[in-house]
């Protein structure tokens, strides 16, 4: 089988490179020549734990780059991976989407059976907009010449390779039967994991995170494929939403959140993922698909209330940590603040959409200096946010530098084994709020640092210093 991938980017990349790597010529196509390039010369346009390696291993080989959309001719697989980024109206913007299928529409073989699958997180429905571009631009009979198939991606950034080979499930959507069967050829190896005993020689991720547990395929239609993408995101950023909102509460009533949580997590029908309390979710996925549902809800007069209310706690946590700050604090004007943690969450350098855009502009606006540092997305934050006045550290310990206080938002493994005790030394106020419940209270309150932490019962009084 031949594939090809429409955009290079997170999932393009990261579902191309799988192919490849389990045995299926694979070509990624996209417009950005700098991003062709890297892929062609073994270096990754994105920033993923493990792909770079495996890039340079299947290169020229399973593997191929391009910019040229004729390569489609030769798919037997044609899938669209660009992205559907917030409109400014809250929806999701199709344009790039609308784009692939016409290139499809344009280059596609009309003498086999092509199937085309979606895998942007796109509206439901989108599949049908898909086929009725491809059909009038190539003058091909949908269903006969053509199939399109939903497929969406459950990736997440910084553990994207373990999600592609060791899924909980691939969930694949069509109505049509010969579609269905290549679908369910194309995704053999990984639900079989035929050979991955043999692969994982010269794959080192292969056997990495090897489990018992295989993975489920689950075949439906388009419009339920398309749905529970959006249903998915949706739940978790609601799951989220109430352990954080939950976490508040616990504080108020001198709880630790982190033991509730546990305790709730143990029964197999709550799980005990998705309930880190944090300073809210970010990234590129959460606000968009729950801003789109959200809209789609309010367009079919069946507006998910719910819904709307995990959007609104999400800027309730934002601010909440902040007011943590001045309720210890008092007035921010010339005070400063160290943060620790730029990205949405650890191990990605996605910086587009973090906590930290939207609680570092309201500090700023109650006269806080800020100093930050982030191991991976420093400079990605400030290309995004050239605008803020803040002073972007060499290491994590530079934060501390006559700080009032330190901020952290992401769980960076390495902040763990900052040298806190230099810090403790070059501060202002020995104040520390871990808005990921991260860090060792008891060492850092045996440093002589005044710890909070987000709903993990009373706080610690202040240190005398
Ligand atoms: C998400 C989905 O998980 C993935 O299946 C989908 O395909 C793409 O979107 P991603 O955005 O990479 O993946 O990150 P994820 O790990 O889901 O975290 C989303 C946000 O929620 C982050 O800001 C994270 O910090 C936050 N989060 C996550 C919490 O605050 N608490 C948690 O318990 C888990």
């Amino acid at each position: 089988m031949n594939v090809v991938c429409i955009g290079g980017g997170y999932v393009g990349c990261v579902t191309a490179v799988s192919f490849a790597v389990l045995g299926t010529k694979t070509t990624i196509v996209d417009i950005n020549e700098e991003k062709i390039n890297l892929l062609n010369s073994g270096k990754a346009p994105i920033y993923e734990p493990g792909i770079e390696q495996l890039i340079k291993q299947t290169i020229g080989n399973m593997l191929f780059a391009t910019t040229e959309y004729d390569c489609i001719k030769e798919a037997d697989i044609i899938f669209i991976c660009v992205e559907t980024p917030t409109a400014s109206d809250g929806s999701a913007d199709l344009s790039r989407v609308k784009k692939a299928a016409f290139e499809i529409g344009r280059n596609i073989n009309k003498t086999k059976f092509t199937v085309i699958v979606n895998k942007s997180t796109v509206p439901v429905g989108t599949g049908d907009v898909v086929f009725a571009i491809i059909a009038e631009a190539s003058g091909l009979k949908p269903d006969k010449d053509f199939a399109v198939v939903s497929n969406p991606e459950f990736l997440r950034e910084g553990s994207a390779l373990r999600d592609v080979f060791f899924p909980d499930r691939i969930v694949v959507g069509t109505n049509n039967q010969i579609a269905e069967e290549i679908m369910k050829k194309l995704y053999e190896p990984i639900v079989t994991r035929k050979n991955y005993s043999q692969l994982s020689a010269q794959y080192f991720y292969l056997k990495q995170y090897a489990s018992d547990k295989y993975p489920i395929y689950f075949s439906t239609d388009v419009k339920t494929a398309e749905m529970i993408k959006y249903t998915a995101n949706a739940f978790l950023a609601v799951k989220v939403s109430f352990i954080n909102e939950i976490a508040m509460l616990c504080e108020k009533l001198g709880i630790n959140v982190l033991e509730v949580a546990k305790g709730i997590g143990l029964d197999s029908r709550i799980g005990e993922k998705f309930l880190e309390v944090s300073p809210g979710w970010q990234g590129t996925c959460f606000p968009k698909d729950t801003s789109e549902l959200y809209l789609t809800s309010k367009r079919y007069n069946q507006e998910l209330t719910i819904l709307k209310a995990a959007i609104d706690a999400n800027w309730a946590m934002h601010r909440y940590v902040v007011e943590k700050i001045v309720n210890f604090l008092g007035c921010l004007n010339g005070k400063t603040i160290g943060i620790l943690g730029l990205t949405f969450k650890p191990d990605t350098d996605d910086a587009r959409r973090t906590q930290a855009q939207f609680i570092i502009p309201h500090l700023l606006s109650l006269g806080a200096r800020i100093r930050v540092f982030d191991p991976q997305g420093m400079e990605m934050f400030k290309r995004f946010n050239p605008h803020l006045d803040i002073v972007y550290c060499n290491k994590g310990e530079d934060v501390a530098y006559m700080a009032d206080c330190i901020l952290l938002l992401t769980h960076w493994q390495e902040f763990k084994s900052l040298n806190w005790r230099e810090m403790y030394r070059i501060l202002k106020t020995p104040y520390i709020l871990d808005a990921r419940n991260f860090l060792s209270r008891s060492e850092l309150e045996e440093a002589g640092f005044y710890y909070h932490g987000l709903g993990v019962g009373k706080n610690s009084g202040r240190p005398g210093r």
